[in-house]
């Protein structure tokens, strides 16, 4: 990673420091600070950390200006076509595809982890019914590590092992279950003749009543938004994970803690927030209306699902997601939906208008997602569960990756003081 032959020198009132670059096998060079301020007695400034490399990683990818996201090197447009969600769980934990037999057994061991424990049941019952499923899920996987006392050691690989996959095999289970009880409709239990994505389905839509069939059309497009979503390399809620789990505390605690921060309207949140402001447009005719506002100083508005830090170019999940979406609408027989209409319409004003093409904003993998998942039968509310369950895996990935690292320490950023500088107490009376 390290070439010595390169250095960045920084000068303070005419003292020089040279700093080591690092090189990556893709992507931009990397200013090595970490003995600035042992050296030079400064700090450097990135909040937002839009300059920052806060680890280093194997795991993704991603060229902002080509739109290129690669998982271990593999292209996500070649994952969403050729492979299915638990390969790709498979090849984002262990870092290469899975041989036939290795498939089997990984696929083996997270069905058999799919149930719960009995008692979460009651643990579900707590909360209010209209409570939004992303807060039981903070709360119910949270919860986990007061079930599964036997998988928080993080000292031990193998309790590490074990937490991993329970947290895959559980967390379409926990997110059905907060579907569920929100609609006031039984749990329902999963099922192991079921493939992971059909297992969902069955969770969410099945009820005790009647027999439920998965359609096989919405599976595979299940399946390819758990792929689209499943890593993202130092997003915000990886970056929480990763600070979290920093401190030593126990994987359950740290996913949780990358649920709440998925939650937000600029991350995992913006599916919900982008279908509802599809609908909010309603028609084609009142888009420029959106766009206007969108561009306007004094309006807090933005078009939800445009926009990245990282993509300068079009996202490639957002490529797969719009055909996706375009399959499964016509499968499924829905013709002219309107809010599909009202979003590639969106989508071509904006990309022609300057503004968008100045700062470089283009749909992202929130923009298209939402239709599909309304077509499937989800309300608005399961949106960012489901993003939630499909990058737990990168999340346990990356997890998994900083404790295996020997030189892993706290995460402990500075900051740059603007506040009073020490002065004395004042008595009440006399202020
Ligand atoms: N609509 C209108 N203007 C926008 C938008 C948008 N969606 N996104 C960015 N801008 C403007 C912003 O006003 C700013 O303009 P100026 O330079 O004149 O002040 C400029 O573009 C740069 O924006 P920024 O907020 O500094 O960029 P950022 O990298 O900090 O934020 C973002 C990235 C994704 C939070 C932002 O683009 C956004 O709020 N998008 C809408 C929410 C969204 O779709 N989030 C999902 C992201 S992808 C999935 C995920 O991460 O979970």
């Amino acid at each position: 990673m390290t070439d010595s032959s390169k250095t960045a020198t920084l000068t303070i009132d005419g003292k020089s420091f040279d700093l080591p670059l690092l090189s990556p096998t893709a992507g931009p060079d990397v200013i090595d600070i970490r003995k600035l301020y042992a050296e030079a007695g400064v700090f450097t400034y990135d909040p937002g950390y839009t300059s920052t490399a806060s680890c280093d990683s194997t795991i993704t990818y991603i060229d902002g200006a080509k739109g290129e996201l690669l998982h271990r090197g593999y292209p996500i447009d070649q994952l969403a076509e050729k492979s299915h969600y638990l390969e790709v769980c498979y090849l984002l934990l262990y870092g290469e595809l899975p041989k036939a037999s290795d498939l089997e057994a990984f696929e083996a061991t997270i069905t058999r982890h799919t149930m719960i424990h009995e008692q979460m049941h009651n643990f579900f019952r707590g909360f209010r019914r209209d409570a939004h499923p992303m807060a039981t899920m903070v709360g119910v996987v949270g919860a986990m590590s007061a079930f599964y006392h036997d998988s928080t050691d993080i000292s031990d690989p193998r309790q590490r092992e074990i937490a991993s996959h329970r947290m895959i095999a559980k967390m379409p289970t926990i997110a059905a279950m907060a579907y569920k009880y929100s609609i006031g409709q039984p749990f329902v239990y999963p099922r192991n003749d079921l493939d992971y994505a059909s297992n969902f389905l069955h969770m969410c839509f099945a009820v005790p009543a009647e027999q439920y069939e998965v359609d096989p059309i919405l599976s595979r497009a299940m399946d390819r938004i758990f792929i689209l979503h499943a890593d993202h390399e130092q997003n915000a809620s990886t970056s929480t994970v990763r600070l979290a789990s920093s401190s030593g505390a126990n994987p359950f605690a740290c996913i949780a803690a990358g649920i709440a921060c998925l939650w937000g309207p600029a991350h995992g949140g913006a599916n919900q927030a982008c279908l509802e402001m599809l609908k909010e447009i309603g028609s084609v005719e009142r888009i420029p209306e959106f766009i206007a506002r969108a561009k306007d100083k004094d309006d807090p508005f933005r078009l939800m699902g445009f926009g990245h830090r990282v993509y300068k170019n079009v996202d490639p999940r957002a490529k797969v997601m719009k055909q996706s979406a375009d399959e499964v609408l016509d499968l499924l027989g829905i013709e002219n939906n309107p809010v599909l209409q009202v979003a590639k319409e969106l989508e071509k004003q904006a990309l022609d208008d300057p503004y968008f093409a100045d700062k470089k904003l283009f749909p992202n993998v929130d923009f298209y997602s939402g239709i599909i998942l309304e077509a499937m039968g989800f309300p608005t509310s399961m949106f960012t569960p489901i993003f939630a369950l499909s990058r737990t895996v990168g999340w346990i990935s990356q997890w998994k990756e900083q404790l295996s690292d020997p030189a892993h320490k706290i995460g402990r950023p500075r900051q740059l003081y603007l506040g009073e500088t020490a002065r004395d107490y004042i008595d009440v009376e006399d202020r």
